[in-house]
């Protein structure tokens, strides 16, 4: 295809050969199928700060931390130069949450490189070699639900040893390959520390995973992996090979996300009359 304009400098650098097809335009990002040499892999395109959405929210940014201290204050001014560090800031987050991840064990696309607001990363491909299809895109036996919602639920506590929490765990930020579920989307990750609302945010990711496998698996809806994990969390008492029961009673913080919940759905909202607003001017102009 076509060379887009935001891959042009990468394919001039050489680190990319051919772009080979669009794979989907999310809310955050263009993601392409590109080929480096003789391998295939994904370059993830973010949009640009005002065109991005309800990641971006105050509730994700509290608690990262920005090593340069100058860097830190010019963020907190809404300078020129304040926005562009807070822009990179974000932009480097997901490169570094995938290599965070991937040396904690979880499975996550292996990174190449990060360049002009573009990720390069491994391409997760289903067992024939066509890209890997999202969990909501596929159905599950009960069995297989049982052992996918299990395996998830052991890359929550590893993603939360190493001291993050994904904040948009979801069905369409899983991708199924040939060994089983692959976690995307990471640039909204939250520092599991030093973030308030870290807590909410992971009792939501393990409620959003119990309600989908609850679809092929009931018996899962009634168990509380969320609650459990992070009061051993807090303990200090949670480590990867942790053995869970999946039964915490407690004070569970499911007001609170019912209240996160409400936010982010408006926000989404906001977002879509945006959109809607920009088409509208869109075709005003043509
Ligand atoms: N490494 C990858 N390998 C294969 N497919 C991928 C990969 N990364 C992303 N995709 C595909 O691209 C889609 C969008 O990617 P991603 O979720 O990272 O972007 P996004 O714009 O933040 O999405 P949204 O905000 O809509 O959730 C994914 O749902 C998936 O289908
Ligand atoms: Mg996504």
């Amino acid at each position: 295809m076509k060379i887009p304009k935001r891959l042009q400098p990468l394919v001039d650098d050489g680190m990319i050969d051919e772009v080979i097809t669009q794979l989907m335009s999310g809310k955050e990002a263009q993601v392409y199928v590109v080929r480096c040499g003789d391998t295939r892999r994904c370059a993830k395109v973010f949009k640009e700060a005002q065109k991005r959405s309800f990641k971006q929210a105050v509730q994700y940014q509290e608690g990262r931390k920005v090593r340069n201290s100058r860097r830190a204050r010019a963020m907190s001014k809404k300078t020129k130069y304040g926005q562009k560090e807070q822009e990179s800031a974000w932009l480097n987050a997901e490169v570094d949450a995938l290599y965070r991840l991937a040396s904690a064990g979880v499975r996550v696309p292996q990174p190449f490189g990060f360049v002009d607001g573009v990720l390069l990363m491994e391409l997760v491909c289903d067992a024939d070699g066509s890209v890997a299809p999202r969990l909501d895109d596929v159905t599950l036996s009960p069995e297989q639900a049982l052992e996918y919602h299990d395996r998830i639920i052991t890359e929550v506590v590893r993603m939360l040893s190493a001291g993050l929490v994904h904040g948009d765990l979801s069905e369409f930020n899983v991708l199924v390959d040939a060994s089983g579920p692959v976690i995307i989307d990471l640039p909204q990750a939250v520092d599991a520390a030093g973030n308030n609302n870290a807590e909410m945010m992971l009792e939501r990711d393990v409620a959003n995973m119990r309600s989908y496998f609850g679809r092929f698996a009931p018996e899962l809806l009634k168990t509380n992996y969320g609650g459990e994990i992070w009061s051993l969390y807090e303990a200090g008492k949670l480590h990867p090979d942790t053995k869970l029961s999946g039964v915490f009673e407690g004070n569970s913080a499911s007001a609170d996300v019912d209240e996160v919940m409400a936010v982010i759905a408006a926000a989404r909202e906001e977002e879509e009359e945006r959109r809607e607003r920009a088409r509208a001017d869109e075709e005003d102009d043509g």
